[in-house]
């Protein structure tokens, strides 16, 4: 199959024909059975695990031994699917909680939804982690001047904060697209339900892969993973079984290219 293309094709047939051992990172956001749109509704919670551990299967070959991979979910649907990678011997990173700051929906009587989960899970012990790359920056400023000019003594040593600023955490602030594009507090109609920030896979790509390594997203939606991955010189391979969203995907992709 090519690098740097986006079929339009079912997933399970898309990961069939994709070669084995052949992946450093998988940046997958399936369908959640939120019901959204048809695609991501299943007639039961069963069905919807069903499908979910049917690709999880499929996926895993196609893993580098070296290889990372991140799932994104609701909370609840991420505790099963942790489960399963984890019987499957894949080894548990972290749990990352993606802050939507989109949390102004009405919820009568339980707390506003306003988080998702990303599962890092890598294939083994060996594997690419660029944390230099996607530091953050620190937040006491005034603290941090202090340091640089005279260092923090800990443990008897003197700590100089990193001038690129602190460790990234495990919950990562990103407002959903869906927010971003709120006029007078409404959403007008996006070309995609659901899709991911670009800043939020850009981090995902950084972190974990390098340049001119390949990159797996067998749900690609309107083809943000790509475009990470051209942004920062990685390769990138998926598909989408919806042909406006690979025609809006590739769309992005050339004004990308005619911008650089
Ligand atoms: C959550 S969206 C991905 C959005 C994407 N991350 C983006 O930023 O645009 C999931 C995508 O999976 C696609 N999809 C659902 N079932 C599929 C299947 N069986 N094979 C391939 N694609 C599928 C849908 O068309 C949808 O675009």
């Amino acid at each position: 199959m090519e690098k740097n293309k986006i079929y339009c094709m079912d997933c399970f047939e898309f990961l069939e024909r994709l070669e084995n051992n052949s992946v450093d990172l998988a940046v997958i956001d399936p369908p959640y059975n939120l019901k959204k749109a048809e695609w991501d509704t299943f007639e039961s919670h069963q069905d919807f695990l069903n499908f979910t551990y049917k690709w999880i299967d499929a996926l895993i070959p196609k893993l580098k031994n070296t290889a990372s991979l991140y799932i994104f979910n609701t909370p609840y649907n991420s505790a099963y699917i942790l489960n399963y990678l984890v019987n499957k011997k894949m080894k548990f990173r972290n749990w990352i909680v993606w802050d939507k700051r989109d949390g102004l929906a009405y919820s009568k009587n339980r707390y506003v939804n306003s988080q998702e989960t990303i599962l890092f899970f890598t294939k083994g012990d060996t594997y690419t982690f660029n944390r230099d790359d996607i530091r953050i920056p620190y937040e006491s400023i005034e603290r941090i001047e202090h340091a640089r000019k005279k260092g923090i003594l800990k443990n008897g040593k003197r700590w100089f904060p990193n001038a690129k600023g602190k460790l990234c955490g495990e919950i990562w602030h990103f407002s959903s697209e869906r927010h971003k594009n709120k006029i007078n507090g409404k959403t007008p109609k996006m070309p995609h339900v659901t899709p991911k920030p670009l800043d939020m896979i850009e981090r995902i790509i950084k972190a974990s892969s390098n340049k001119d390594d390949l990159v797996l997203d067998c749900f690609m939606g309107i083809g943000t993973t790509a475009l990470a991955c051209k942004k920062h010189s990685r390769n990138y391979i998926g598909c989408d079984n919806n042909s406006d969203f690979v025609s809006i995907a590739n769309n992005r992709l050339s004004i990308f290219e005619e911008m650089i």
